[in-house]
């Protein structure tokens, strides 16, 4: 039988999330012309499935029940009759946005009016064993990733890409600052795309040995930002050349991290506005703040489909190994997956193995 995890209602995860082991595993006869049928190997968690399993969240409402996730990578089993870009046997990874690629194409930028229809949102997604997505919810997987490291690309890994090389003359170069911020999975992800292409990166983290480790992925500098709440932001700047200020600035804290991103950002430098894992009772930054500080504020949801085929075409060249959290969870243990999501305490991506 397949097995798989369905969100009841949206009573946080403890409450909601319900395993399944008596599905049906589907076959080629339940495939539509454009449906890929993928025997799913790993998946991994984003901030993004907690939000959804809580209410009153940016979020918004589901309607349960339905199978969370987005991030995930397997094996094609199957394929409809009018599938173009996959074979049986094929190794793939999960796109967040493919009602959009349906009725768009690849290049389309997902926006706000497009959440409700991603995986894990709107459409059924990963934590499962068994899994029919159209064929536009598909990726080649990058040839040198296992199956783990493959599942962590989807969310996370193109909003770092988009974030780093989206906009046309700002994509981040050899001798580029970069400043990135803790380290979950879009910061981790930030860090090794920057390192690869030869920027210099600065990281925020809370603790000593994290920072270590971000040493070891390749900062050349680290910052406490719980020891230096209110200064971490020009004391990051003192490490760009002549205090110039940073390229290109990944915030993922929202209006707790803004001011100091906007005190640590160069003249023309790009302020990538991503996400909210600060304090959300922070007092709101105005954008005319943009004006003060001289700098580009940018904001973007994952990124296109094209861009996902570009970032897998630069792992493959740049040998990149995204990082994954050391606490590797079986699906069954989905629920503990989340809770240690919730808690903080992963570095990098919490992901899920789906053993056959
Ligand atoms: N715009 C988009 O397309 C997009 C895509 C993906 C995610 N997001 C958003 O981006 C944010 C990050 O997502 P994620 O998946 O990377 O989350 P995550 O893995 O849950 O990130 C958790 C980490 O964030 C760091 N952190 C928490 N509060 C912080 C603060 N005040 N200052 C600096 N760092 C802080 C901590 O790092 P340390 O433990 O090192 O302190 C923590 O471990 C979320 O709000 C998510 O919704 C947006």
């Amino acid at each position: 039988m397949a097995r798989q995890w369905i969100l009841n209602s949206q009573n946080g995860f403890e409450n909601s999330l319900e395993y399944r082991k008596d599905i049906r595993i589907p076959s080629s006869s339940d495939l539509g012309p454009k449906d890929v049928l993928v025997k799913m190997l790993a998946a991994s968690l984003n901030y993004r499935d907690l939000m959804i399993a809580t209410p009153g969240t940016i979020a918004g409402p589901i309607q349960p029940p339905l199978i969370p996730g987005c991030d995930g990578a397997g094996i094609v089993e199957a394929i409809g009759s009018s599938v173009q870009d996959f074979r049986p046997g094929d190794r793939v990874v999960t796109y967040l946005a493919p009602k959009l690629v349906e009725s768009s194409g690849n290049d389309a930028v997902p926006t706000a009016a497009d959440t409700f229809a991603m995986l894990g949102c709107g459409i059924s997604g990963t934590l499962r064993s068994h899994a029919v997505f159209p064929e536009a919810a598909l990726v080649p997987a990058p040839r040198s990733l296992d199956w783990l490291p493959a599942s962590t690309l989807t969310c996370t890994w193109t909003t770092a890409w988009n974030a780093l090389f989206g906009l046309k003359g700002k994509q981040v170069s050899p001798g580029s600052w970069v400043l990135v911020q803790g380290t979950g999975g879009v910061s981790i992800a930030a860090l090794q795309l920057a390192v690869a292409a030869g920027a210099n990166v600065v990281a925020t983290t809370s603790t000593a040995d994290k920072s270590a480790r971000l040493v070891a992925l390749g900062a050349a500098h680290t910052i406490n930002y719980v020891s230096n709440p209110t200064s971490w932001g020009t004391e990051a700047r003192k490490h760009t050349p002549g205090g110039r200020g940073f390229d290109i600035i990944i915030d993922v804290g929202g209006d707790e991290t803004l001011p100091q991103s906007l005190a640590a950002a160069r003249a023309d430098g790009l302020l990538m506005v991503i996400g909210g894992v600060g304090d959300s009772k922070a007092e709101p930054v105005p954008l005319l703040a943009a004006l003060i500080h001289t700098c580009i504020v940018r904001g973007i949801l994952g990124g296109t489909r094209t861009q996902f085929y570009d970032l897998v075409k630069f792992i493959d060249e740049k040998d990149i190994k995204p990082t994954v959290d050391e606490a590797v969870f079986e699906l069954a243990e989905a629920k503990d997956a989340y809770r240690r999501l919730s808690e903080k305490k992963h570095f990098s991506k919490v992901v899920i193995r789906i053993d056959h």
